[in-house]
């Protein structure tokens, strides 16, 4: 039997880079771990299928640059040495968000708030010698993520809170200076909801104005069965069309686990409700009929991705197999959920042959 048979897909067509060369690039986030040799079938499963990685969280403020003035490239090193010997499209994730940035950063040496020309030299030194080492080697950069509220409004943020709207333009000035030749790109959850994507969309015209380069609009997509509605989603990819701002899915899951507040539904990092067990219901593997479900919903979204293709850059999955996803541990620690496509034995679902056969349509 032949190893592509043992993945359980056909196997003659290649992976589902190649089945999408056409349409976008197609990738997956990648950890320490797995960077590192630590598993060498998911690396295996990145070879087969994606031409584009994002480190999950070697290249947030927090890992990189933990202290002042120290810096630990360790990491991002080896992960840009393992794309180029791969041929990876790398993505940089991410220069500034209000998570995963260490305290310090918005403090001044007595420990109180820090003030506006401090933190602006921060962000200014940061991007500069992040960005900067890894000049001509990121394909491109979420330069901002999660800046907005959900309603549309600017996340009272520290960034926001000390410097204004300012932070974000300075921002995408200094990750252009840093590396010219690598994308650009605002990266955000939810913005399936008008309201969130209109204030999107305001910002790209905002930075266009000011003569500041964009060059996309990232959908992070941690999704579930039910939510979101895709004619929601539908209706931003087609507004981003129509102000001819190129999109991508960034962090494509789709859990199959009740989330516990609907309300809260989205990418919220700092959730953390109890487990419970009703809220862990397949701990021992997945029903046939769920894994159908999962199967239809990756169908329909593949059909929504492809029918906006000419204006879309890239679908990444944020994980290669659901033993390492981070839905896993979000929005509640310590369940079994089965959001990717390639499972705990590395073998891919029935999902990935429907996926695959999209592409030939
Ligand atoms: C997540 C990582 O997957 C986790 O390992 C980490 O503990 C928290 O962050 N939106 C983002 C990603 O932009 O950086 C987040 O990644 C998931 C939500």
């Amino acid at each position: 039997m032949c190893v592509l048979q043992l993945n359980g897909w056909g196997g003659d067509q290649g992976g589902l880079m190649s089945a999408y060369e056409d349409a976008f690039l197609v990738g997956a986030a990648i950890n320490r771990n797995q960077v590192a040799g630590g598993e060498p079938k998911a690396l295996n499963l990145a070879r087969e299928h994606f031409n584009s990685v994002t480190p999950e969280n070697d290249l947030k403020w927090e890992k990189v640059h933990p202290e002042p003035g120290q810096f630990n490239f360790g990491p991002g090193d080896r992960l840009v040495a393992l794309a180029e010997a791969n041929d990876w499209a790398l993505i940089g994730h991410t220069l500034v968000w209000h998570q995963q940035t260490p305290d310090w950063v918005f403090q001044d040496e007595d420990g109180n708030l820090a003030s506006a020309e401090l933190l602006r030299e921060r962000l200014k030194d940061h991007i500069l010698t992040v960005a900067g080492r890894y000049r001509g080697k990121i394909h491109g950069w979420d330069v901002a993520n999660e800046i907005f509220n959900d309603d549309g409004s600017w996340r009272e943020s520290l960034w926001y809170t000390i410097l204004g709207e300012e932070y974000l333009y300075l921002a995408f000035e200094y990750a252009q200076k840093a590396d010219p030749s690598a994308e650009l790109y605002y990266n955000d959850y939810n913005l399936w909801k008008a309201s969130k994507r209109e204030a999107v969309i305001n910002l790209v015209q905002a930075l266009r104005k000011r003569g500041l380069r964009i060059d996309a609009v990232g959908f992070q997509g941690h999704y579930g069965l039910d939510y979101p509605d895709l004619k929601d989603l539908e209706g931003s990819l087609k507004a981003m069309k129509m102000a001819k701002i190129p999109t991508m899915v960034t962090e494509l899951d789709i859990s199959l686990l009740p989330f516990p507040n609907a309300d809260q539904r989205g990418a919220d990092i700092s959730l953390n409700f109890e487990l419970q067990a009703h809220l862990n219901p397949y701990p021992d593997g997945l029903p046939p009929e769920m894994e159908k479900q999962l199967t239809k919903r990756y169908v329909s979204l593949f059909k929504l991705f492809n029918k906006y293709q000419d204006n879309m850059t890239r679908v990444t999955f944020w994980g290669i197999t659901d033993n390492t996803t981070w839905r896993n541990n979000w929005p509640v620690h310590g369940r079994t959920d089965y959001p990717l496509l390639f499972d705990r034995n590395y073998q891919a679902k029935p999902a990935v042959e429907e996926v695959l056969k999209l592409s030939r349509n």
